[in-house]
């Protein structure tokens, strides 16, 4: 078994659980290395705000300087507040309300990525509306295949996200006939928990097929958005705390053909945030099955819906005992059979009261809590208010 995360123990014994746990220094050497690469790289970066908005992660974000990629209003509202510049913000998502655009609009931020041509109509309305023109990108559905869960592909011709390329050259069409609309980017997303470089290397070479086309339609763009989707490594989150943002930029940066002047945008998200956060657990219950034994936690997937949505891995430990490794399903208090966090599990001997760490819990954990069977939401923790 791999080493177990560090923990301020002692703290965490007098808090109440379960509550989501951050690491700011892992956070804060994500941001150090993505700054730098996107830099190095000359990349812009766009945080996924969807991935975790709280307001803390937000605001230590924000400091880096990066932008903010965002699916609704709330969100814009939550990237506003924190302080992340309107220029920097872009707004995605396939059903944009009408106040959601005014609200971009109004904040003029710096594009919107649009997923349909009923979407630009109303859009370009919005926008005459109030005597402006909206800068967007065009969402287009590269057709390409993510090796990930097919619950967080988005870059297949199946999928509701984006325009079909079939369409495109008709969307481009009306675009250009639209007053109020100054068509600015091409923007691109094919999945998440991605960590096959050669998807990515894919998805460029079906961006330099569609800039080709664009040449020979005498369009051009500011600027190319691949959208989010870097995977981390949930099996070993101590050994690979900040995920390899240099291997990314570089083979995106490399397989890209650039147009003069054009600016190269991206919207991690959960390699951002994934690895600094822990939801910390205590154990209510050890229950004896016929062949089992359950560990009862107090969190459940009102806390982290991920295992049960998508049968995703987390690593667990017992971050209170050292005795002999046993094997436990470790399950949460909800009522439903599908709130188990693992099965068979290897955990050192475990008792009630021990606290247990979910690990790799910094993205779509907090932000996707539900207040199921009325559970009250669970509170965040940050390593700088804790002592050991
Ligand atoms: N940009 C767009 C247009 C997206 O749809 C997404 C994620 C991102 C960026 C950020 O992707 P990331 O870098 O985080 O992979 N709840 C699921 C993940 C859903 C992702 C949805 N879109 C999970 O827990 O795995």
């Amino acid at each position: 078994m791999d080493l177990k995360g560090s923990f301020p123990i002692n703290s965490f014994k007098t808090l109440q659980t379960p509550f989501y746990y951050y690491d700011l220094e892992i956070l804060r050497s994500s941001l150090d290395l993505l700054r730098k690469e996107a830099d190095r790289n000359r990349i812009e970066v766009h945080y996924a705000v969807k991935a975790n908005a709280n307001p803390r992660i937000l605001a230590a974000i924000q400091a880096y300087g990066f932008g903010a990629d965002c699916v609704s209003g709330g969100e814009m509202q939550a990237a506003l507040q924190a302080g992340f510049p309107s220029s920097r913000v872009v707004f995605a998502g396939v059903g944009k309300a009408d106040w959601e655009i005014d609200l971009g609009l109004k904040a003029d931020i710096f594009c919107f990525n649009v997923e349909s041509a009923a979407e630009l109509e109303v859009i370009d309305q919005r926008a005459a509306g109030m005597g402006k023109k909206a800068r967007v990108a065009l969402r287009i559905n590269p057709n390409v295949q993510a090796d990930t869960h097919h619950y967080i592909t988005t870059g297949l011709s199946e999928n509701k996200f984006g325009i079909p390329l079939q369409c495109l050259d008709e969307v481009l069409d009306l675009c250009m006939s639209l007053d109020h609309l100054e068509l600015i980017g091409l923007h691109f997303h094919i999945g998440s928990q991605i960590t096959e470089m050669d998807n990515f290397a894919g998805l460029c070479a079906r961006v330099n097929e569609i800039q080709n086309h664009l040449d020979q339609r005498q369009l051009s763009v500011q600027h190319i958005n691949l959208g989010g989707g870097l995977g981390i490594d949930y099996h070993h989150p101590d050994k690979v705390p900040v995920p390899d943002f240099s291997t990314y930029m570089h083979t995106i940066r490399k397989m890209l053909v650039m147009r003069p002047g054009q600016s190269l945008h991206i919207e991690p998200g959960r390699s951002v945030v994934a690895q600094c956060g822990s939801l910390i657990s205590k154990v209510l219950y050890i229950k004896k099955g016929l062949q089992k034994e359950f560990v009862v936690l107090d969190a459940g997937m009102t806390e982290l819906i991920r295992p049960a949505l998508y049968q995703a891995y987390h690593k667990i430990e017992n971050i209170s005992s050292e005795e002999p490794e046993q094997k436990y399903d470790v399950v949460g208090p909800i009522c439903e059979s599908s709130d188990t966090f693992g099965k068979q599990v290897v955990l050192n001997k475990t008792r009630r009261g021990d606290l247990v760490a979910i690990r790799s819990t910094g993205a779509y954990a907090e932000i996707m809590a539900s207040n199921y069977n009325l559970r009250p939401k669970a509170p965040a923790r940050f390593s700088d208010d804790l002592l050991n």
